[in-house]
């Protein structure tokens, strides 16, 4: 266990070690045991995370303001653009000032080519620790609850063979920060991790080699397929969910008409009996049912998308209190 992690910024898991995320998941644990027996964990007490957002969010929001009231201290949601921003303060300034008021700033901030860069420019300029709630290239915390999350249902993840897929939805052209950071995080634990997606919805080359490398290193394995059907088969975990065909166009308009062309690229009964029977079936949410994942998938046996959405929480929490 690592317990130099105070002050630290988490913007995406491949800049901890792998030692410093088993602490994360250990501590986790033990949040959501004593939750359960109704004990008391106030160990952030008089502390306040900012909780900046550029964007919607139901669980995010959620799930961080009762973590950091669960560990004693306040969270402060501010909506972008209620705020000086759009009239021209810098992240540099929101870094500098927002550092002097919280003990934590968390932002989503998931405009393509800006968000990343945003937040690490505010986390260069802050005292305190920054925390990623999801930008244009990652989401650690929900592939911190995944993990979790996998470790529950499956134990040992080490050995089990992951599809991360890419679903057709028609919502919005959804970031792929969601996959870049599933294909980080589950190679380092020695996963056999998929990547399937049509050609036009590849995922950012230099993380792409990195998941790679990360294979090599923990001994899983690292595959691309481009068949959706065969991204499910035998697999003990399935993953699938939409993102945007941003490297291909970055015009919105022109990434949703490409989605289109995979419409039949949905979560059904059929595709999951392909899977190993005992196989869970895993999303962020939100979904577009009956678009990206049929009912009778996501509200089935083999989904695990409540419990996954409740490690948001507990993940949550043990960042805030190793960090803050
Ligand atoms: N999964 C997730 O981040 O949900 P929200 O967008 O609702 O926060």
């Amino acid at each position: 266990m690592q317990t130099h992690l105070r002050g630290r910024d988490m913007i995406t898991t491949q800049e901890w070690t792998k030692d410093e995320i088993d602490t994360v998941l250990d501590v986790a644990f033990e949040l959501k045991r004593q939750r359960a027996l109704g004990i008391s964990h106030a160990s952030l007490r008089d502390k306040v995370l900012a909780m900046l957002f550029f964007f919607t969010s139901t669980r995010t929001r959620a799930s961080f303001e009762a973590g950091i009231v669960q560990l004693g201290g306040h969270g402060a949601f501010i909506d972008s653009t209620t705020t000086q921003i759009s009239h021209g303060d810098t992240a540099k300034e929101i870094g500098e000032i927002y550092g002097r008021y919280f003990d934590g700033i968390a932002i989503r901030q998931c405009d393509w080519g800006v968000g990343n860069q945003y937040i690490r420019d505010v986390a260069a300029a802050s005292r305190v620790p920054v925390l990623n709630m999801q930008c244009d290239h990652f989401h650690p915390f929900q592939i911190l609850a995944d993990l979790m999350t996998i470790i529950e249902k499956k134990g040992d993840p080490r050995g089990l063979t992951i599809n991360v897929s890419y679903a057709y939805a028609a919502s919005y052209q959804k970031p792929m920060s969601v996959p870049i950071s599933l294909i980080l995080l589950m190679t380092r634990f020695g996963m056999n991790v998929r990547l399937t997606h049509p050609p036009e919805f590849n995922l950012m080359p230099q993380y792409v080699e990195q998941a790679k490398e990360n294979a090599r290193k923990a001994r899983g394995s690292f595959e691309i397929l481009d068949d959706f059907d065969a991204g499910f088969k035998d697999a003990d975990i399935v993953y699938p969910k939409a993102w945007g065909c941003m490297l291909t166009t970055s015009d919105l308009q022109e990434s949703a008409e490409i989605s289109k062309k995979y419409t039949s690229w949905i979560t059904d009964e059929r595709r999951m009996a392909l899977a190993k029977p005992d196989a869970i079936y895993m999303h962020c949410l939100p979904a577009d049912r009956n678009i990206e994942v049929t009912d009778g998938v996501i509200d089935g046996p083999q989904s695990v998308v409540y419990d996954e959405a409740e490690n948001r929480l507990h993940v949550q929490k043990a960042v805030m209190a190793l960090t803050m």
